[in-house]
């Protein structure tokens, strides 16, 4: 049995290893097109090792069949390996704190419901605001928000190692893969980037925060229409 594992390969797909589960994940929306829910879709078959597109072209999502060759695909990895608490700011507020590290923004939206989740805990007036903050700091998909108590201990759901591939319903658009759970991500240089109960890997191809998701799917025409 291997380990749970991603493993970028150069100029290629992702690697998964460990029989993780893939999953299909449709984003619902009220109707401001603020996502509200997740609702479960497809299930994908996961082997001991599969491989994802990465590159956004594949004829056989969300597997690899061999297109990123054929385009010519780079797939250059951008991203920093810093500890997350090193590369987020961290926002004081009276109950809790927040760090937030921006570039791992994947336009998911579930930070829009209610009241801001920062102004939550920094102009906090209830304990309704920290559940606010607290609930939306956990949906985020990229774990770019998240919730420290004073002490400093994180506030994180418990997530079971899964993959989910993110369909906004909303924007209409194909999205990121959702990685959740702990899973260790293999950078293609054979460095490991910090692991995270919350990442989103980019599946158009473009993210300038490569593996990331930096939210360029929703300007790809490769990624328009979700597959249902
Ligand atoms: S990475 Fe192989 S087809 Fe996209």
């Amino acid at each position: 049995m291997t380990d749970k594992k991603i493993r970028i390969l150069p100029k290629g797909p992702y690697e998964v290893s460990g029989n993780i589960p893939i999953r299909q994940e449709i984003m619902i929306n009220n109707e401001e097109g603020t996502p509200i829910k997740r609702e479960k879709g497809k299930e994908y078959p996961s082997w001991e090792t599969s491989y994802l597109c990465r590159c956004g072209h594949t004829n056989n999502i969300p597997f690899c069949d061999g297109t990123h060759g054929k385009i010519g695909f780079e797939g250059t990895e951008y991203a920093e390996k810093k500890q997350y608490e090193e590369a987020a700011k961290r926002y004081l507020g009276e109950e809790v704190d927040m760090l937030d590290q921006q570039n791992l923004c994947a336009i998911a939206r579930f930070c829009h419901l209610g009241k801001d989740t920062r102004n939550s805990v920094i102009h906090h007036e209830n304990e309704k605001d920290t559940q606010n903050a607290m609930q939306s700091a956990s949906n985020c998909p990229a774990g770019r928000l998240t919730i420290l108590q004073k002490e400093g201990k994180s506030i994180e759901p418990i997530l079971e190692p899964e993959i989910w591939l993110i369909e906004d319903r909303g924007k209409n658009y194909k999205g990121p893969l959702r990685i959740q759970g702990g899973i260790p991500i293999e950078s293609s240089d054979g460095e490991g980037y910090p692991i995270r109960n919350r990442v989103t890997l980019c599946r158009c191809g473009t993210s300038q925060n490569m593996p990331f998701c930096d939210g360029k799917h929703l300007k790809c025409a490769h990624m328009e229409g979700i597959s249902t």
